[in-house]
Formats: C-alpha cells, sequence, structure tokens
C-alpha cells in the first residue's frame, strides 16, 4: 500500500498557522488559535466522511436529503498533552465523535517515546479512527502510538498533525504505510534535539502557558 500524505494549504488555515508560529504570540491567541486550525483541519480531514439519503420535511415539503452515514462511528484519539489542543476544535464540529487519549513523553536522551496513559472507546472495530498531534518531529511518538492503537482494530485510521519534518514522514511511512497523514505543512528539518524548524516551538508549552 503506497503512503500518502495531503498538504491542507487553505489560506486561511496558512494564515493562522503563521500567526501561531510567532515567538511573540500569547499563549491565550495560540490556544484559540489552535481550536480555529484544528477545525479548518478536521473540515478537510472529514471531507470523504459517507452520507445517507433520510427523508425529511421542510416547511414546504418532504425531501430526500443527505446527512452522515458516520458520525456516530468516528473516535478521535489525542496524543497527550499536545494533541488536546486539536481536539477541541474537531469535537466542535463533530460533537458525537468518541474521545481516545494516548499519553507518551519523549525521552529527552534518547528522543524515544514512552506510554504512561492508554485509555480508547471499547467499540473500536466499528469506527473510524483520526489519531492528533500536532507536531510530527522524529515520528517516533506518532508511529508508536499508532502500533499500541492497531492492536484495538479500527475500521480505519488517519494522522492529523500541524506540522511534519520530512525525518518524521519518512520514518512514519515506513512503520505505517497504511495510514496517511493530513498536515498544514511540512517544515525544513529537525535540530538536534528533535525540535521542527523553523517549527512553532513546544506546542504542549506554548498552549499551556508552561515555559
Ligand atoms: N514537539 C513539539 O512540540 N515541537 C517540536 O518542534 C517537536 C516536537
Amino acid at each position: 500500500m503506497s503512503a500518502k500524505i495531503t498538504v491542507i494549504d487553505h489560506p486561511l488555515v496558512q494564515h493562522k498557522l503563521t500567526l501561531m508560529r510567532r515567538v511573540e504570540t500569547s499563549t491565550a491567541k495560540f490556544r484559540a488559535l489552535m481550536t480555529e486550525v484544528s477545525l479548518l483541519l478536521a473540515y478537510e480531514v472529514t471531507r470523504d466522511l459517507p452520507l445517507k439519503q433520510e427523508t425529511i420535511k421542510t416547511p414546504m415539503t418532504l425531501m430526500e436529503a443527505p446527512v452522515l452515514a458516520s458520525d456516530k462511528k468516528l473516535v478521535v484519539v489525542s496524543i497527550m498533552r499536545a494533541g488536546q489542543g486539536l481536539l477541541d476544535g474537531i469535537l466542535q464540529l463533530i460533537p458525537s465523535a468518541r474521545v481516545g487519549h494516548v499519553g507518551l513523553y519523549r525521552d529527552p536522551m534518547t528522543l524515544t517515546p514512552v506510554e504512561y496513559y492508554f485509555k480508547v472507546p471499547h467499540d473500536i472495530e466499528d469506527r473510524d479512527m483520526l489519531i492528533v498531534d500536532p507536531m510530527m518531529a522524529t515520528g517516533n511518538s506518532a508511529s508508536a502510538a499508532v502500533h499500541r492503537l492497531k492492536q484495538t482494530n479500527p475500521r480505519s485510521m488517519k494522522f492529523l498533525c500541524l506540522l511534519a519534518a520530512p525525518e518524521g514522514i519518512a520514518h512514519f511511512h515506513e512503520q505505517h504505510p497504511d495510514v496517511p497523514i493530513y498536515t498544514a505543512a511540512i517544515d525544513q528539518g529537525l535540530d538536534e534535539h528533535g525540535y521542527i524548524l523553523p517549527g512553532l516551538g513546544d506546542a504542549g508549552d506554548r498552549l499551556f502557558g508552561t515555559k
């Protein structure tokens, strides 16, 4: 199966992403922008959701009208903690989605992910899964999360991030050629600490004001 990456280059997404990248953007503004961007990203990622026809009554007449066939069948999985930032906007758009959480932290020495939390709904086999984490840097956390989530056997999987580094994309695609990636931008690369350049810094710290 060939790996797929979609860059969501909508002008509103790109403009808001630039505001998020700016070092002078405050925590409150960064958080608000993350919610706005995640709404727009969710709109693009859900483009292929299947529709079904339902008979409804308008004030004028009966009609066959389209409704989502699977709106109750989506599970959004946040890779903590920065994934929380993308979750808010997505849930505004798809309030009936179920939510899972995977807690991973990066060992600062090895940059490899360590799992500290895992909770997903029980009926995953019937659900399409959207995994969210703003930053795909080395791709180690994303790959580890997807490995773990594959054990729950979802119907399909997509990975959504805000920024991706080429190294992370290559690593992720090697491990998971069956999981398409959606991102707002592909940046230049990584620094020696595994941070994305030019990037936007530590997404978790910027979201929660912890630095
Ligand atoms: N995680 C972040 O929050 N930022 C990076 O640049 C890389 C990983």
